[in-house]
């Protein structure tokens, strides 16, 4: 319930607080992990770099709404490890055309290789999923033709459980501990531009747009 006075946003059809919009964001991310369709299902992730910066896409794979961490998966040889290694804080941009919403999030990111966590994402993960770590050949490295990014004898068949087996090595868990959530509607009817800070502090502001 909203405080008497207290000021809001409509969004769609309802009028949210700040509390509220910092709630419904996190339960729509917890819920785009079941929807394959879901705007907020992939995200692009902006590193640092020691020459500048670099973005690409990535898959949400795991959400803790309660203490505001997000993970994702790569191999553990992609250029993106080497990056956040060096410059472990990061953004994370996410846009959802149906909601009309971007995110904005700044990290803090932990690599987990050879752990529990990797050990558990890893059990989850379907044979499917598992056929992209089982590349011989280093993530983005020069290649005399194209190479698909798995052992060529595969194709389109799924390799074995035994067979998925061997990417392992390769497999990798960042987690993206949420510093600051920025977050953007776009409508005819005003934009609304909010921001939740977590760390240092915890504090909820509304921006003009
Ligand atoms: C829709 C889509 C989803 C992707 N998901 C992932 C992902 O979850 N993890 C990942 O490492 N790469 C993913 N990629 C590939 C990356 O965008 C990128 O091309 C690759 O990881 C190499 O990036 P890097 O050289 O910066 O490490 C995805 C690409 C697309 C188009």
């Amino acid at each position: 319930m909203n405080q008497p006075n207290e000021p809001t946003a409509t969004i769609g059809d309802t009028d949210r607080s700040l509390a509220d919009l910092e709630r419904d964001t996190w339960q729509q991310l917890s819920a785009a992990l079941s929807q394959d369709k879901d705007g907020f299902k992939t995200m692009t992730l902006a590193t640092s770099t020691n020459t500048g910066a670099d973005a690409r896409t990535v898959v949400l794979r795991q959400v803790d709404e309660v203490h505001k961490y997000l993970w994702f998966h790569t191999d553990a040889r992609a250029e993106k490890v080497i990056q956040l290694e060096a410059h472990p804080n990061a953004t994370l941009l996410l846009w959802d055309e149906n909601r009309q919403v971007q995110l904005r999030l700044h990290i803090e990111t932990r690599l987990h290789t050879d752990d529990y966590v990797a050990d558990e994402h890893w059990e989850n993960l379907w044979v499917g999923g598992r056929k992209s770590y089982l590349s011989e050949r280093t993530p983005g490295s020069e290649q005399p033709a194209p190479y698909p990014g798995f052992p060529e004898h595969l194709g389109e068949n799924l390799p074995s459980e035994q067979e998925s087996k061997a990417g392992r090595i390769n497999f990798a868990v960042i987690e993206c501990r949420v510093l600051i959530m920025e977050y953007l509607h776009l409508s005819r009817k005003g934009q609304t531009r909010a921001q939740f800070q977590y760390e240092p502090v915890g504090k909820m502001v509304w921006l003009a747009p």
